[in-house]
C-alpha cells in the first residue's frame, strides 16, 4: 500500500471500541485519525514500536499540549524529564534505571514485595468487603516505592495523593484536573530536593544514593540527580496500580480465568500477560516519523504521529488463536503494553514482579476471591484507570 492509498485506509476513533477496532483490521492493519495513523494489529505495532526510524517527536509534549499545557515553567520542567527527550540526554537518564532495576536487580526485591504483600492483606478489616484499589492496588506501588528510595512506609499515602495527583490528570487528558497536577508536581518536586540533600550526607543502598553515585561518576549531571527522582515519582506507582486493577478485575469477571489461573499455581506470570493483552492500562504507544518510512507495503509520510493501539493489537486474529478468549499456554509473545526499544518502559520488570507476586499471594491466601457487583473502568484516549473494583476476599 502507497502513501496515494491513504484514502483506502479506515477512519478509527481514538476511542474505538473493540468491535470498531475489529471491522477496521478486516479491513487493514493501519487506519487513520485526526491524531494521526493507528496501528490496529500486533507484529506490525511490535515493528513500529522496535523501530531506530521512529522517533518521538518531543515525546510526551504531544499529550502536553493537547491538555493546554504549552508553556511557562510547569511545562519546562515536564521538558526535561526522559519522556520529553531524545538522542543522547534520553540515553544517558535511562542508565541509571538500567543498572538499578534490570531484572537481576529486582528479582533481589521479590521477598520485600511479597511481604509487604503479605502485611497490606493482614491489615484488610473486613475481607468480606474491600475496595481493592484504595485497600490494595493504591499500597502496594506507593509502599514499594518508599523502600526504594528508603523513605519511611508511613509516608506511602502522602506519596500516593501526589502521583495521583501528578500524571492521571495528564494522562486522561482532563483540563481541568491541570492546577491540581501542576500543585502536586511542585509539592513532590520539594520533597525529593530534600530528599536528596539528606542522602547526599550518608548515601545507602536506594535508589537516590545510586543516582548520586552516577552523578560522582559523571554519567549524569546535578540536575539530572533530580529530574530522573522525579521520573521515579511521576511513573512508578499510578500505572501500575491501575494495572493491578484491571488484572484482577479480567480476571475475576469470568471465574473460569480465575480457576484456571489457581489450577497452575506456577501460571501467574502468564495470567498476568493474559490480562495485559487483554485489558492493558496503555491503550495506545505513540511514535513519530520525521522523514517518509515505509511500513509493510505503507508509507507514513514525515511528519505524522503513529498511535500503536495495544487495545487492537492484544485482539489481533491474525497473532491470537480465539483472541477475546483468555487462554493461559498460549505461544510467547511480547506484551505491547510497555512499549520497546530505547523508549521501553524502565519499570515493565517490577510492574511484573508486583502484579504477578499479587496474584500468587491472593492466589494462596484467598483462593475464593470474587467480585461484589461489577467493577468499573473508564477509557481515555491513551489509558484506561479503574473507578471501582469490590471484592470479597473469602
Ligand atoms: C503496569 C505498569 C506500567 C505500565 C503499563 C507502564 C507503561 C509504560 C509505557 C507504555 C512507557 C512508554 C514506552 C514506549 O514509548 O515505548 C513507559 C515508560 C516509562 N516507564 Fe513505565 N509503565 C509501568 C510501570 C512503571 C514502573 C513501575 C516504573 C518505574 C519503576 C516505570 C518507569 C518508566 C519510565 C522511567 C519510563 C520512561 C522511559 C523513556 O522515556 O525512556 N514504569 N512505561
Amino acid at each position: 500500500m502507497s502513501t496515494a492509498d491513504l484514502a483506502r485506509i479506515p477512519e478509527v476513533s481514538p476511542m474505538a471500541t473493540l468491535q470498531d477496532y475489529a471491522k477496521a483490521r478486516r479491513e487493514s492493519w493501519i487506519g487513520h485519525s485526526m491524531r494521526g495513523f493507528e496501528v490496529l494489529t500486533h507484529d506490525q505495532g511490535w515493528e513500529i514500536m522496535s523501530s531506530k526510524e521512529f522517533d518521538i517527536g518531543g515525546g510526551f509534549g504531544v499529550v502536553l499540549d493537547a491538555v493546554g499545557l504549552t508553556s511557562g515553567r510547569y511545562r519546562e520542567e515536564w521538558n526535561k524529564q526522559i519522556v520529553c527527550t531524545e538522542g543522547e540526554l534520553r540515553t544517558r537518564m535511562r542508565q541509571p534505571y538500567m543498572r538499578l532495576l534490570k531484572p537481576q536487580q529486582v528479582a533481589k526485591l521479590q521477598g520485600s514485595v511479597r511481604e509487604m504483600i503479605h502485611g497490606i492483606l493482614d491489615e484488610i478489616k473486613d475481607p468480606t468487603d474491600v475496595d481493592f484499589m484504595a485497600e490494595i492496588a493504591w499500597r502496594l506501588p506507593t509502599q514499594l516505592y518508599c523502600d526504594l528510595i528508603s523513605a519511611p512506609r508511613e509516608m506511602a499515602p502522602w506519596i500516593g495523593r501526589v502521583t495521583e495527583a501528578i500524571n492521571p490528570p495528564l494522562l486522561m487528558m482532563d483540563r481541568d484536573r491541570l492546577g491540581e497536577s501542576e500543585a502536586a508536581y511542585w509539592e513532590g518536586l520539594d520533597f525529593i530536593e530534600k530528599h536528596i540533600d539528606e542522602k547526599r550526607k550518608h548515601l545507602g543502598d536506594d535508589f537516590t544514593s545510586e543516582l548520586i553515585r552516577c552523578e560522582l561518576e559523571g554519567l549524569i549531571s546535578h540536575d539530572e540527580v533530580k529530574t530522573v527522582a522525579m521520573s521515579l515519582l511521576i511513573a512508578s506507582m499510578d500505572n501500575t496500580l491501575h494495572q493491578l486493577g484491571l488484572t484482577f478485575g479480567t480476571l475475576l469477571e469470568d471465574r473460569s480465568r480465575w480457576e484456571q489461573t489457581l489450577a497452575r499455581p506456577t501460571a501467574a506470570p502468564q495470567a498476568a500477560e493474559e490480562t495485559y493483552r487483554l485489558c492493558p492500562r496503555f491503550g495506545v504507544i505513540a511514535r513519530h516519523a520525521s522523514v517518509d518510512i515505509p511500513v509493510n507495503g505503507f508509507t507514513i509520510p514525515a511528519g505524522n504521529w503513529v498511535w500503536i493501539s495495544t487495545r487492537s493489537g492484544g485482539r489481533d486474529e491474525t497473532k491470537f488463536e480465539d483472541p477475546d478468549t483468555f487462554k493461559l499456554g498460549r505461544p510467547a509473545s511480547r506484551a505491547l503494553m510497555f512499549g520497546s526499544n530505547h523508549y521501553s518502559c524502565l519499570g515493565a520488570t517490577l510492574a511484573r514482579l508486583e502484579i504477578t507476586e499479587t496474584i500468587k499471594i491472593i492466589g494462596e491466601r484467598f483462593p475464593n476471591i470474587h467480585l461484589k457487583g461489577d467493577w468499573a473502568k473508564r477509557e481515555g484516549p491513551l489509558v484506561t484507570e479503574v473507578e471501582h473494583l469490590r471484592v470479597s476476599l473469602v
